[in-house]
């Protein structure tokens, strides 16, 4: 019987490993050759373990005395050494050996930097991204709604947020095989662009209008709802001009529609700084009539009940008793926001048959969001389980030298100028022809890497010189680092090299690096099941740390030449995960600093 299943063992210890390392490692296992019948294959489910910070791993007796392989009476760690001394070796584990109630398995470094180099070196920007870990995720249509400005408002850095975490979502999802739809959802519709309306009429100017478009909208919806405050004329007045837009008066519209338009306009230009684009700018004001349409089918549906006040409203608790309710209707019979995001919803269900759509706010709108998709189901749309709503914390204290933050572009300016006056004392500076370019890039990784740090639920405050910092975890570091790893490639070598010797990769610093390098895939799994960022900044920040010591203490300068070329293919491959590591985040790598 003992025989059995240690042969048994033997096999399925194999294919453990064989099945940690396929998902690590396709070609390996492809080596191990292992027949596959499914009572191995149950035992394959047994969990190997890995060490942290090496390759190796393990198996603990208590697994392998929880799934009745070794038996549960006579001497344990007698046992374990005798299964452990029967456990083949191969190519792929060089030893074996038991512990104090651990198996120990030790894989061959030499085929560690062999196997990771050449995948690096065949994948490229794909690596990490087909791994099988993968395979059982579905790849479809996914719809990403972000950033999502209001006209004539202040973008506060709340759609900063937005625009950066939503850039992050759709670029993840994009680089794992999934169908991304980038919608803008404008705040284009509702009373405020009666009072812009009416205060355009009084206050505004066509001239202004064309040259600082977004400044002047703002400049004249503060100007008019101050003077609102004391007159009520002009309430009077916006209120007739939104009746107007409402009932699609021709030229109320036009002027609206030049809002908007001037608007879009300008928002593109800066979201082309930031490296952001959307595929379509959609808005409240495109679901009007369909709002309208979607209060008759809660009507049909039973689902609409109208208040003493005349609002019409649905309840949404489990008793039935409204202790908790949306209003969907005002009692003048125009649609709220909830109502026009319904109307959304539906539509893009039947325009881009999604299947899942994600939705970037601040946690301010959590009830909103839950409101919505509550409403959803219950008019049977059960599509609207794979409806999230992302939420993030506030940022306290963005301010630049203009003040708080009114526009986008302002923050963008900011983070430039200072950028470049940190930079401008570096020789690399002085010999660039677009410092201002650089600058730009390196100072929007930073307000990336500071958004992305932590989770994003959490607030945090802001604050530009520790942002920018060149030591720490920022952004400036990991630009930095990949500029430094550019440098020396373009300097002693091209990627594209031929053979190299691994046994020359076998020092501690790079097995730390290939060991590193390999969780790539790991974290993007994780990222793709909580679409948090951390996971993928504490990476690139840990990887960053390893190769600037590397950098250091493996010197490709002045070393023999097969050594020199087996670290250039190390640098090589760190380079570009960074590089593939940092597009995800919405960062784009520059190659000087
Ligand atoms: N425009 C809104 C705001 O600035 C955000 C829109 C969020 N998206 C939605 N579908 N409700 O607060």
């Amino acid at each position: 019987m003992w025989g059995f299943i240690s042969c048994v063992v033997l096999v399925s210890a194999c294919l453990c490993l064989s099945l940690f390392l396929r998902t690590k490692m396709p070609s390996l296992s492809r080596a191990l050759g292992r027949s596959e019948d499914a009572f191995i294959s149950a035992l394959c489910a047994i969990p190997v373990s890995k060490k942290q910070q090496s390759p190796d791993f393990r198996l603990s007796v208590n697994t392998l005395l929880r799934n009745g392989i070794l038996p549960t009476n006579g001497d344990l760690q007698a046992q374990t050494e005798a299964l452990a001394s029967q456990l083949k070796q191969d190519s792929v584990v060089e030893e074996i050996f038991a512990g104090r109630g651990v198996i120990h398995f030790r894989v061959s470094r030499n085929l560690l930097v062999q196997k990771v180099l050449e995948q690096l070196c065949q994948e490229r920007h794909k690596f990490g991204v087909k791994s099988e870990l993968f395979d059982g995720l579905k790849k479809g249509t996914t719809v990403v709604e972000f950033s999502s400005p209001n006209i004539a408002k202040k973008f506060h850095a709340g759609h900063l947020r937005s625009t950066i975490i939503g850039n992050f979502i759709a670029n993840l999802k994009e680089s794992l095989g999934n169908n991304v739809i980038r919608v803008n959802y404008l705040g284009d519709w509702g009373m405020q662009f009666g009072l812009l309306g009416a205060g355009f009429q009084l206050f505004g100017c066509q001239e202004k209008l064309k040259k600082n478009p977004l400044q002047h909208l703002f400049d004249v919806y503060v100007q008019v709802n101050k003077e609102a405050e004391n007159n009520e004329v002009i309430g009077q007045a916006a209120r007739e001009f939104f009746r107007r837009l409402e009932q699609q008066e021709h030229q109320a519209l036009l002027l609206w529609k030049q809002f908007r338009e001037i608007t879009v306009e300008e928002y593109q230009q800066v979201y082309k700084r930031l490296g952001v684009h959307f595929d379509i700018y959609s808005g409240e004001s495109f679901h009007q009539q369909q709002a309208q349409e979607v209060v008759q089918q809660l009507q049909r549906r039973g689902l609409l009940k109208t208040t003493e006040k005349g609002t019409g409203v649905v309840d949404l608790s489990s008793a039935g008793d409204m202790s908790s309710y949306s209003t969907v209707l005002r009692s003048d019979g125009t649609s709220l926001y909830i109502t026009r995001d319904l109307a959304a919803a539906i539509d893009r269900k039947e325009r881009y048959n999604f299947d899942e759509m994600i939705y970037v706010t601040d946690k301010s709108q959590g009830i909103h969001f839950q409101q919505l998709f509550q409403i959803l189901l219950a008019m049977g749309h059960s599509w609207a389980e794979r409806c999230q709503h992302v939420p993030f914390g506030l940022v306290q204290g963005m301010k630049t030298r203009l003040g708080e933050v009114v526009f986008l572009e302002d923050v963008l300016d900011e983070a430039r100028a200072r950028m470049l006056r940190n930079m401008s004392q570096s020789k690399t500076t002085k010999e660039m022809v677009y410092p201002e370019d650089t600058a730009e890039k390196v100072g929007i990784s930073a307000l990336i890497v500071q958004d992305f740090k932590g989770p994003l639920g959490s607030d945090y405050k802001f604050d530009w010189d520790r942002i920018l910092q060149a030591q720490g975890d920022t952004g400036v570091f990991l630009q930095y680092t990949h500029a430094r790893l550019c440098s020396l490639i373009h300097r002693y070598g091209d990627r594209e090299e031929g053979a190299f010797d691994p046994s020359l990769l076998l020092d501690q610093r790079s097995i730390s690096i290939l060991q590193h390098l390999l969780r790539y895939d790991e974290v993007l799994y994780q990222s793709v099941q909580d679409l948090q960022p951390k996971h993928l900044v504490n990476f690139l920040m840990t990887l960053s740390h390893l190769a600037a010591s590397a950098h250091r203490e493996l010197p490709v300068k002045g070393s023999p030449q097969a050594v020199a070329q087996a670290r250039l293919r190390l640098f090589s491959g760190v380079c570009t995960v960074l590089a593939n590591g940092m597009k995800i985040l919405g960062i784009t790598p520059v190659e000087k600093m």
